[in-house]
């Protein structure tokens, strides 16, 4: 009998029924030591409650959080809703006993996110962060290699995560586009955990930073006849340092809503000078690595499914969004029943507190116009 991991989810949106999902293909995965089954689901919208009515498991569809923290059934809640949010129902999560998988940015803010770090550890619950692209097999193969050894002096890391939709002016507002839900660090918020959880877990922790933000369009349409104000930054590029034995490396940090013609494009390059890797999820079966031996060599590999957690699909076939996510969720099960071992996991409270503290330097370093410098 394997151990039941039974998740409430609160918010039902793109993430909420992205979550469902992988827990339905759950029995993918081989050899896995818990079973994830969904039993519980609130959001405010009846059309969405309607949509988790087919998942046979679900037994209590709510619009009050607070029913669904009151079931003895639920262990783990996974709360995916707009940012301004997370601090309250995360804090109402820890309180009610659960443990949680925080949709990211974990808070609004720094404050936010160290005041729901300390009520995590206080709780003593089991608590992580959601950040799916590192478990892309890609993705681990650059991991691999910068943990190698190998990579001589580092000459420098840039990690981004690109969208595009926004280049379309008529495209509606949503409460991403705006600071009171999505936080004055905008952008980063919504894409800022995904191009630093991979540096962070390798020790690259940046020191300062000169921040480019951009704000492009000012305004959409409402989707309801009108016009709707949207006053996040669009655009952020985070030219950092990072002090890597003894020495000052560059890494940038760029995360994007309007990058022309990628649509969900998270890379990784790693270089040093003898050897390096390069990793994007617009090209997903390619890893690129670089060899320095009597000539220099960029060697492309065609990668197959070699997930961390090993799952019933062909070793040749091609792993995409779905995919990293379920795999995203099963580093939670197995962290959280103790068999993670050596395997990448979820981000902690730190790193996302870290995260935090990288976003509001650079919120000062474009205020000033200078570098700031990256707090603890
Ligand atoms: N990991 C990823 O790749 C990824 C991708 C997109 C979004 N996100 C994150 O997921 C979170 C949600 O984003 P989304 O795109 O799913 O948004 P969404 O707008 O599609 O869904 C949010 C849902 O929360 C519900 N909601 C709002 N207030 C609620 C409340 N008090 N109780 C219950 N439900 C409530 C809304 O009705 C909505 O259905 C955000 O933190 C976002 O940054 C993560």
């Amino acid at each position: 009998m394997k151990d039941v991991m039974k998740v409430g989810i609160i918010g039902g949106g793109l993430m909420g029924r992205e979550a469902a999902s992988a827990f339905a293909r759950w029995f993918v995965l081989e050899n896995f030591p818990v079973r994830a089954e969904l039993v519980a689901v609130c959001d405010l919208q009846d059309k969405l409650l309607d949509w988790f009515q087919q998942v046979p498991t679900v037994k209590l569809l709510t619009k009050d959080h607070r029913e669904l923290l009151a079931s003895p059934d639920v262990d783990v809640v996974y709360v995916a809703v707009p940012h301004n949010l997370h601090e309250a129902l995360y804090l109402d999560v820890l309180a009610a006993g659960k443990d949680l998988l925080a949709e990211k940015p974990f808070g609004i803010d720094l404050a936010a996110a160290t005041r729901i770090r300390e009520a995590a550890a206080k709780s003593g619950r089991f608590v992580r962060c959601s950040s799916e692209f590192p478990f892309l097999p890609g993705a681990q193969r650059v991991i691999e290699v910068a943990r190698s050894g190998k990579l001589g002096h580092l000459l420098e890391v840039r990690s981004c995560f690109w969208h595009s939709s926004d280049l379309d002016p008529t495209k509606a507002a949503n409460w991403k586009r705006q600071v009171k839900f999505c936080g004055e660090i905008g952008v980063m918020g919504d894409l800022g955990m995904h191009v630093v959880h991979v540096p962070f877990r390798l020790g690259m922790n940046p020191v300062r930073t000169y921040a480019q933000l951009q704000k492009i369009y000012l305004e959409r349409p409402d989707g309801k006849g009108g016009v709707a104000a949207c006053d996040t930054w669009d655009n952020a590029m985070l030219h950092c340092d990072l002090e890597h034995e003894g020495r000052t490396v560059p890494m940038r940090l760029e995360m994007k809503r309007l990058a022309p013609g990628a649509t969900n494009t998270w890379s990784i390059e790693i270089l040093g000078t003898d050897g390096g890797a390069r990793y994007s999820t617009a090209e997903p079966k390619s890893l690129w690595l670089f060899e320095r031996q009597k000539e220099q060599r960029w060697t492309r590999i065609d990668l197959g499914f070699q997930t961390p957690f090993p799952t019933i699909t062909g070793g040749i076939f091609e792993p995409g969004f779905p995919d990293c996510f379920l795999q995203m969720w099963a580093a939670y099960a197995a962290e959280r029943a103790g068999s993670l071992g050596t395997r990448f996991g979820c981000v902690t409270p730190d790193e996302a507190v870290h995260s935090h503290q990288v976003f509001a330097a650079a919120l000062e370093s474009h205020r000033t116009r200078a570098a700031a410098v990256i707090g603890d």
